[in-house]
Protein backbone atom coordinates (compact mmCIF):
# COMPACT_ATOMS: atom_id res chain seq x y z
CA UNK A 1 0.00 0.00 0.00
CA UNK A 2 1.36 3.63 -0.80
CA UNK A 3 1.58 5.97 2.23
CA UNK A 4 -1.34 7.95 1.06
CA UNK A 5 -3.74 4.74 1.16
CA UNK A 6 -2.13 4.03 4.63
CA UNK A 7 -3.26 6.89 5.71
CA UNK A 8 -6.53 7.23 4.03
CA UNK A 9 -7.16 3.41 5.47
CA UNK A 10 -6.18 4.99 9.23
CA UNK A 11 -8.88 7.50 8.68
CA UNK A 12 -11.76 5.25 7.96
CA UNK A 13 -10.43 2.34 10.36
CA UNK A 14 -10.60 5.09 13.22
CA UNK A 15 -14.38 6.04 12.69
CA UNK A 16 -15.16 2.72 12.29
CA UNK A 17 -13.66 1.64 15.96
CA UNK A 18 -14.23 5.13 17.53
CA UNK A 19 -10.28 5.51 17.92
CA UNK A 20 -8.17 8.39 18.69
CA UNK A 21 -4.41 8.60 17.78
CA UNK A 22 -2.64 10.06 20.42
CA UNK A 23 1.18 11.17 19.66
CA UNK A 24 4.13 11.79 21.80
CA UNK A 25 6.34 15.07 20.44
CA UNK A 26 9.11 12.89 19.70
CA UNK A 27 7.35 10.52 17.09
CA UNK A 28 8.15 10.28 13.52
CA UNK A 29 7.22 13.04 11.55
CA UNK A 30 4.47 11.02 9.64
CA UNK A 31 2.82 9.52 12.70
CA UNK A 32 2.69 13.29 14.22
CA UNK A 33 0.81 14.28 11.11
CA UNK A 34 -1.59 11.85 11.40
CA UNK A 35 -2.58 12.28 14.98
CA UNK A 36 -5.60 13.87 16.89
CA UNK A 37 -4.03 14.57 19.64
CA UNK A 38 0.17 15.29 20.08
CA UNK A 39 1.96 15.98 23.76
CA UNK A 40 4.45 15.35 26.44
CA UNK A 41 3.67 12.36 28.86
CA UNK A 42 1.80 14.25 31.49
CA UNK A 43 -0.47 15.46 28.47
CA UNK A 44 -0.76 12.27 27.03
CA UNK A 45 -1.61 10.52 30.07
CA UNK A 46 -4.25 13.75 31.12
CA UNK A 47 -5.87 13.33 27.92
CA UNK A 48 -6.25 8.91 28.23
CA UNK A 49 -7.79 10.03 31.38
CA UNK A 50 -10.70 12.57 29.39
CA UNK A 51 -10.88 10.82 26.14
CA UNK A 52 -14.05 9.53 25.24
CA UNK A 53 -12.87 7.29 22.14
CA UNK A 54 -13.27 3.51 22.55
CA UNK A 55 -9.61 2.74 21.43
CA UNK A 56 -6.87 4.35 22.01
CA UNK A 57 -3.37 4.44 19.77
CA UNK A 58 -0.87 5.49 21.45
CA UNK A 59 2.06 6.00 19.48
CA UNK A 60 4.86 6.14 21.69
CA UNK A 61 7.06 3.70 23.53
CA UNK A 62 5.92 1.02 25.96
CA UNK A 63 5.53 2.66 29.41
CA UNK A 64 3.09 5.74 27.85
CA UNK A 65 0.68 2.61 26.50
CA UNK A 66 0.64 0.71 29.52
CA UNK A 67 0.43 4.29 31.69
CA UNK A 68 -2.64 4.76 29.29
CA UNK A 69 -4.13 1.26 29.85
CA UNK A 70 -3.74 1.54 33.71
CA UNK A 71 -5.84 4.90 33.52
CA UNK A 72 -8.36 3.22 31.44
CA UNK A 73 -8.74 -0.05 31.71
CA UNK A 74 -11.97 -0.79 30.30
CA UNK A 75 -10.49 0.66 26.98
CA UNK A 76 -8.35 -1.53 24.29
CA UNK A 77 -5.08 0.90 23.97
CA UNK A 78 -2.36 -0.20 21.25
CA UNK A 79 1.14 1.02 20.78
CA UNK A 80 1.75 0.30 17.09
CA UNK A 81 5.35 -1.64 18.10
CA UNK A 82 5.51 -3.50 21.43
CA UNK A 83 9.08 -3.41 21.18
CA UNK A 84 9.13 -0.15 21.72
CA UNK A 85 11.03 0.10 25.25
CA UNK A 86 12.73 2.90 27.22
CA UNK A 87 16.14 2.69 28.47
CA UNK A 88 14.97 4.53 31.17
CA UNK A 89 12.30 2.54 32.37
CA UNK A 90 14.55 -0.51 31.73
CA UNK A 91 17.17 1.08 34.68
CA UNK A 92 15.23 -0.44 37.25
CA UNK A 93 12.94 -3.35 37.75
CA UNK A 94 10.32 -4.15 40.74
CA UNK A 95 12.88 -6.03 42.20
CA UNK A 96 15.20 -3.77 41.99
CA UNK A 97 12.67 -1.31 43.75
CA UNK A 98 11.99 -3.16 46.49
CA UNK A 99 15.57 -3.77 47.56
CA UNK A 100 16.11 0.01 47.27
CA UNK A 101 12.79 0.96 49.61
CA UNK A 102 14.13 -2.11 51.61
CA UNK A 103 17.37 -0.31 52.41
CA UNK A 104 15.88 2.96 52.94
CA UNK A 105 12.88 2.30 54.98
CA UNK A 106 10.71 4.96 56.21
CA UNK A 107 10.68 6.65 52.08
CA UNK A 108 8.32 7.98 50.45
CA UNK A 109 8.98 6.79 46.60
CA UNK A 110 8.51 9.15 44.03
CA UNK A 111 9.17 7.19 40.40
CA UNK A 112 9.43 9.05 37.03
CA UNK A 113 6.81 7.93 34.87
CA UNK A 114 9.22 6.43 32.53
CA UNK A 115 9.17 3.16 34.33
CA UNK A 116 6.88 -0.12 34.12
CA UNK A 117 3.51 -0.76 35.59
CA UNK A 118 5.05 -2.95 37.97
CA UNK A 119 7.71 -0.61 38.98
CA UNK A 120 4.39 2.45 39.63
CA UNK A 121 2.68 -0.71 41.65
CA UNK A 122 5.51 -0.21 44.12
CA UNK A 123 5.32 3.81 43.96
CA UNK A 124 3.71 6.16 46.28
CA UNK A 125 3.71 9.29 43.41
CA UNK A 126 4.42 9.63 40.24
CA UNK A 127 6.10 12.09 38.63
CA UNK A 128 6.46 13.27 34.94
CA UNK A 129 9.20 15.96 33.70
CA UNK A 130 6.39 18.73 33.49
CA UNK A 131 5.35 18.25 36.97
CA UNK A 132 7.93 16.94 38.87
CA UNK A 133 9.09 20.27 40.28
CA UNK A 134 5.91 21.04 41.54
CA UNK A 135 4.94 17.82 43.32
CA UNK A 136 7.97 17.64 44.56
CA UNK A 137 7.56 21.32 46.23
CA UNK A 138 4.26 20.73 47.79
CA UNK A 139 5.97 17.23 49.49
CA UNK A 140 6.58 18.45 53.52
CA UNK A 141 9.79 19.82 53.69
CA UNK A 142 11.13 17.43 56.13
CA UNK A 143 9.56 13.90 53.62
CA UNK A 144 12.30 11.54 52.97
CA UNK A 145 12.22 10.68 49.32
CA UNK A 146 13.49 8.12 46.61
CA UNK A 147 13.73 9.11 43.19
CA UNK A 148 13.62 6.76 40.80
CA UNK A 149 15.31 6.05 38.15
CA UNK A 150 16.50 9.14 36.73
CA UNK A 151 19.51 10.68 38.15
CA UNK A 152 19.75 13.38 35.88
CA UNK A 153 16.07 14.30 36.39
CA UNK A 154 16.36 13.51 40.27
CA UNK A 155 19.50 15.90 40.51
CA UNK A 156 18.14 18.95 38.72
CA UNK A 157 15.06 18.90 41.17
CA UNK A 158 17.06 18.93 43.88
CA UNK A 159 19.38 21.29 42.69
CA UNK A 160 16.06 23.44 42.10
CA UNK A 161 14.11 22.81 45.03
CA UNK A 162 17.28 22.36 47.72
CA UNK A 163 16.01 18.66 48.60
CA UNK A 164 18.28 15.55 49.53
CA UNK A 165 16.70 13.04 47.41
CA UNK A 166 18.07 9.69 46.59
CA UNK A 167 18.81 9.23 43.34
CA UNK A 168 18.46 5.69 41.27
CA UNK A 169 21.12 5.44 39.45
CA UNK A 170 19.61 5.34 35.96
CA UNK A 171 19.81 7.56 32.48
CA UNK A 172 18.00 7.85 29.36
CA UNK A 173 20.85 6.73 26.49
CA UNK A 174 19.76 9.44 23.96
CA UNK A 175 19.82 12.65 26.48
CA UNK A 176 22.67 11.46 28.30
CA UNK A 177 24.57 11.65 25.41
CA UNK A 178 24.07 15.35 24.00
CA UNK A 179 27.52 17.00 23.68
CA UNK A 180 28.89 19.59 25.83
CA UNK A 181 31.81 20.70 23.77
CA UNK A 182 29.33 20.80 21.15
CA UNK A 183 26.82 23.11 23.03
CA UNK A 184 29.12 25.01 23.75
CA UNK A 185 31.07 25.43 20.72
CA UNK A 186 27.02 26.24 18.98
CA UNK A 187 26.91 28.75 21.55
CA UNK A 188 29.74 30.54 20.21
CA UNK A 189 28.65 30.11 16.79
CA UNK A 190 24.84 31.12 17.57
CA UNK A 191 25.62 33.94 20.14
CA UNK A 192 21.71 34.60 20.26
CA UNK A 193 20.37 31.94 20.09
CA UNK A 194 18.74 30.62 23.56
CA UNK A 195 19.63 27.25 24.99
CA UNK A 196 16.36 24.90 25.85
CA UNK A 197 17.13 21.65 27.48
CA UNK A 198 15.32 18.85 29.03
CA UNK A 199 15.89 17.34 32.37
CA UNK A 200 17.15 14.33 31.16
CA UNK A 201 20.26 15.67 30.06
CA UNK A 202 23.29 15.46 32.25
CA UNK A 203 24.39 18.23 34.53
CA UNK A 204 26.70 19.48 32.72
CA UNK A 205 25.03 20.57 29.97
CA UNK A 206 21.72 21.58 31.89
CA UNK A 207 24.32 24.50 33.51
CA UNK A 208 25.06 26.03 30.29
CA UNK A 209 20.62 25.91 29.58
CA UNK A 210 18.69 28.79 29.34
CA UNK A 211 14.99 27.28 29.36
CA UNK A 212 14.95 23.62 31.52
CA UNK A 213 11.93 21.50 31.01
CA UNK A 214 9.62 19.11 29.62
CA UNK A 215 9.11 19.13 25.66
CA UNK A 216 5.94 20.86 26.11
CA UNK A 217 7.56 23.61 28.43
CA UNK A 218 10.06 23.95 25.98
CA UNK A 219 7.50 24.24 23.07
CA UNK A 220 5.70 26.55 24.97
CA UNK A 221 8.86 28.70 25.94
CA UNK A 222 9.92 28.68 22.01
CA UNK A 223 6.65 29.88 21.16
CA UNK A 224 6.02 32.42 23.24
CA UNK A 225 9.31 33.76 23.30
CA UNK A 226 10.27 37.04 21.00
CA UNK A 227 13.88 35.27 20.33
CA UNK A 228 14.34 33.98 17.23
CA UNK A 229 17.08 31.36 17.69
CA UNK A 230 17.08 28.18 19.75
CA UNK A 231 19.99 25.27 20.36
CA UNK A 232 17.41 22.06 21.24
CA UNK A 233 19.24 19.32 23.60
CA UNK A 234 16.32 16.90 24.01
CA UNK A 235 15.14 14.08 20.90
CA UNK A 236 14.97 16.20 17.59
CA UNK A 237 11.68 14.88 16.55
CA UNK A 238 10.43 17.88 19.16
CA UNK A 239 11.41 20.19 16.15
CA UNK A 240 8.80 18.82 13.75
CA UNK A 241 6.14 20.54 16.13
CA UNK A 242 8.57 23.61 17.10
CA UNK A 243 8.77 24.39 13.48
CA UNK A 244 5.00 24.02 12.55
CA UNK A 245 4.14 26.43 15.70
CA UNK A 246 7.11 28.81 14.87
CA UNK A 247 7.65 28.81 10.96
CA UNK A 248 9.79 31.95 10.76
CA UNK A 249 12.30 30.68 13.98
CA UNK A 250 15.20 28.57 13.82
CA UNK A 251 15.83 25.02 15.32
CA UNK A 252 18.81 23.80 15.64
CA UNK A 253 19.54 20.87 17.33
CA UNK A 254 22.47 19.81 19.86
CA UNK A 255 24.30 16.95 18.03
CA UNK A 256 25.12 13.93 20.83
CA UNK A 257 29.24 12.69 21.66
CA UNK A 258 30.86 11.12 18.85
CA UNK A 259 29.70 7.68 18.90
CA UNK A 260 32.08 4.42 19.46
CA UNK A 261 30.43 2.96 16.50
CA UNK A 262 32.88 1.84 13.75
CA UNK A 263 32.62 0.64 10.65
CA UNK A 264 33.98 -2.41 8.99
CA UNK A 265 37.36 -1.25 8.44
CA UNK A 266 37.64 0.09 11.94
CA UNK A 267 36.85 3.83 11.25
CA UNK A 268 34.71 5.65 13.89
CA UNK A 269 31.59 6.55 12.39
CA UNK A 270 30.70 10.00 13.11
CA UNK A 271 26.61 10.08 15.09
CA UNK A 272 24.49 12.49 14.35
CA UNK A 273 22.01 11.00 15.30
CA UNK A 274 19.90 12.35 18.08
CA UNK A 275 16.72 10.77 18.23
CA UNK A 276 15.48 7.73 20.59
CA UNK A 277 15.47 4.61 18.62
CA UNK A 278 12.69 3.08 20.43
CA UNK A 279 10.18 6.39 19.43
CA UNK A 280 11.57 5.87 15.73
CA UNK A 281 9.86 2.41 15.52
CA UNK A 282 6.22 3.49 14.76
CA UNK A 283 5.56 3.65 11.19
CA UNK A 284 2.17 4.10 9.47
CA UNK A 285 2.04 0.21 8.32
CA UNK A 286 2.12 -0.45 12.10
CA UNK A 287 -0.62 2.06 13.19
CA UNK A 288 -2.44 0.53 10.53
CA UNK A 289 -2.48 -2.77 11.60
CA UNK A 290 -3.25 -1.70 15.02
CA UNK A 291 -6.55 -0.77 14.28
CA UNK A 292 -7.43 -3.12 11.59
CA UNK A 293 -6.10 -6.59 13.39
CA UNK A 294 -5.74 -5.29 16.78
CA UNK A 295 -2.02 -5.95 17.07
CA UNK A 296 0.20 -4.27 19.88
CA UNK A 297 -2.73 -4.59 22.01
CA UNK A 298 -1.08 -3.31 25.88
CA UNK A 299 -2.06 -5.94 28.51
CA UNK A 300 -1.51 -5.06 32.04
CA UNK A 301 -2.02 -7.48 35.18
CA UNK A 302 -5.45 -6.63 37.01
CA UNK A 303 -3.82 -6.72 39.92
CA UNK A 304 -0.24 -4.93 39.07
CA UNK A 305 -2.66 -1.90 37.30
CA UNK A 306 -4.71 -1.65 40.45
CA UNK A 307 -1.96 -1.11 42.48
CA UNK A 308 -0.08 1.13 40.03
CA UNK A 309 -3.46 3.18 39.52
CA UNK A 310 -2.74 4.86 42.84
CA UNK A 311 0.27 6.52 41.86
CA UNK A 312 -0.69 8.05 38.69
CA UNK A 313 -3.96 9.07 40.36
CA UNK A 314 -2.47 11.17 43.02
CA UNK A 315 0.11 13.17 40.39
CA UNK A 316 -2.77 13.71 37.98
CA UNK A 317 -4.47 15.23 41.04
CA UNK A 318 -1.40 17.03 42.31
CA UNK A 319 -1.34 18.70 38.61
CA UNK A 320 -4.26 20.09 38.63
P1 LIG B 1 8.33 14.33 28.43
O1 LIG B 1 7.82 14.16 29.82
O2 LIG B 1 8.94 15.66 28.20
O3 LIG B 1 7.31 13.96 27.46
O4 LIG B 1 9.54 13.32 28.24
C1 LIG B 1 9.31 11.95 28.11
C2 LIG B 1 10.48 11.24 27.63
O5 LIG B 1 10.49 10.07 27.38
C3 LIG B 1 11.66 12.03 27.50
O6 LIG B 1 12.65 11.28 26.96
FE1 LIG C 1 13.07 6.60 27.00
FE2 LIG C 1 14.99 8.30 26.40
FE3 LIG C 1 13.50 7.31 24.45
FE4 LIG C 1 12.47 9.08 26.21
S1 LIG C 1 14.07 9.46 24.71
S2 LIG C 1 11.52 7.20 25.50
S3 LIG C 1 13.53 8.49 28.08
S4 LIG C 1 14.88 6.14 25.78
Amino acid sequence: MTESEYIREIERLKKEKNAIIMAHYYQPNKIQEIADFIGDSLALAQQAAKTDAAIIVLCGVHFMGETAKIICPQKKVFVPDLSAGCSLADSINANDLKSFKEENPDYLVVSYVNTSAEVKALTDICVTSSNARKIIDMLPQDEKILFCPDRNLGSYINSVTGRNMRLWNGACHVHERFSVEALIEYKRKYPNAKVLAHPECKAALIKLADIVGSTQALLNYAKNSNEKEFLVATESGIIFEMKRACPNKNFIPIPPEISELTDEKGNIIPCVCNECNYMRLTTLEKVYRCLLDGVGEIKVDKEVSKAALSCIKKMLEMSK
